[in-house]
């Protein structure tokens, strides 16, 4: 049997390893992450946001890694990403999903205690692992004014494990969603105090940036799970759309799909290969 997504990241943390999570939004890129998971031989995490469940359902979502299952070597998990919605979360842990992010970051930090209590609570007797998030991960919509805007204060985050005991914690140490116009610098500093201070298994938002020098940095350091989104989509974008252009009247999705399934898979090796 599956081992459950909190247990692996708590061993994941003891044993300074790192599951790698990817974004993904339909068939084609869940096909090419099951074959680069398959060819690195790792279990990956197949995270959905907001968008892809909204379009689609929670429930079709996992029905569709679901489909994938006998496809894949080693075990995939199922995570709803950077949810602002309690209700979204519940729907997700109803719908079976392995793991949900209830992202309070936005709110007063009394308010993400609250919001992640209540999907802790939830998710118990499911067992649903829950990660939480503090501070701020940068880019996107998100403003930040200064260091204290976006880093996550340890205090911060110790009152946010003790209080709500999400399974892992999304921490905002200097990474940013997407592509970033200099590398993101990471504060390593406030990373070991963080780890230094709760047992959690740490997250890294913003993998597409990250230098594989300062993801491997930080995987001793606590960090149990990267995240990594911006990359994939825009590598299956940008394919797709080359595909396309070579002759877009007799274009057939499932043809053009099979020829840029192994540009996509190509970069998640290349992710799963800087985590081991
Ligand atoms: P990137 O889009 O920068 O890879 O970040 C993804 C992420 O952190 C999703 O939660």
């Amino acid at each position: 049997m599956t081992m459950k997504l909190a247990q692996l990241l708590k061993n994941y943390r003891a044993q300074q390893r790192c599951l790698a999570g990817f974004n993904v939004n339909d068939i084609y890129d869940i096909n090419a992450v099951v074959s680069a998971a398959n060819q690195i031989d790792l279990p990956v995490m197949l995270m959905t946001y907001g968008p892809v469940v909204e379009l689609n359902s929670t429930l079709i979502c996992r029905k569709m890694v679901d489909g994938f299952m006998p496809k894949a070597n080693n075990p995939l998990y199922l995570h709803l990403d950077h949810s602002t919605s309690v209700d979204l979360c519940k729907q997700a842990i109803d719908d079976g999903y392995d793991s949900v992010m209830i992202d309070g970051s936005q709110q007063s930090l009394k308010e993400n205690i609250a919001m992640t209590k209540e999907v802790v609570n939830y998710a118990r007797s499911a067992g649903v692992a829950v990660e939480a998030e503090i501070g701020k991960i940068m880019g996107r919509d998100v403003q930040v004014n200064s260091e204290d805007d976006y880093l996550a204060s340890v205090a911060d985050v110790v009152a946010l494990y003790e209080e709500a005991g999400p399974d892992s914690v999304a921490v905002g140490i200097g990474t940013a969603h997407g592509f970033t116009p200099t590398t993101p610098k990471i504060h390593f500093d406030r990373l070991a105090e963080i780890a230094q201070a709760v047992p959690a298994p740490l997250v890294l938002h913003g993998g597409t940036g990250i230098p594989d020098a300062d993801i491997q940095k930080s995987i001793p350091m606590g960090i149990a799970k990267i995240n990594i989104g911006t990359i994939v989509h825009s590598t299956y974008m940008r394919a797709m759309h080359a595909e396309i252009g070579k002759d877009v009247a007799s274009a057939y999705p499932p043809f053009v799909a099979q020829n840029i399934i192994p540009e996509i898979a190509e970069v998640v090796c290349s992710r799963l290969r800087a985590i081991t």
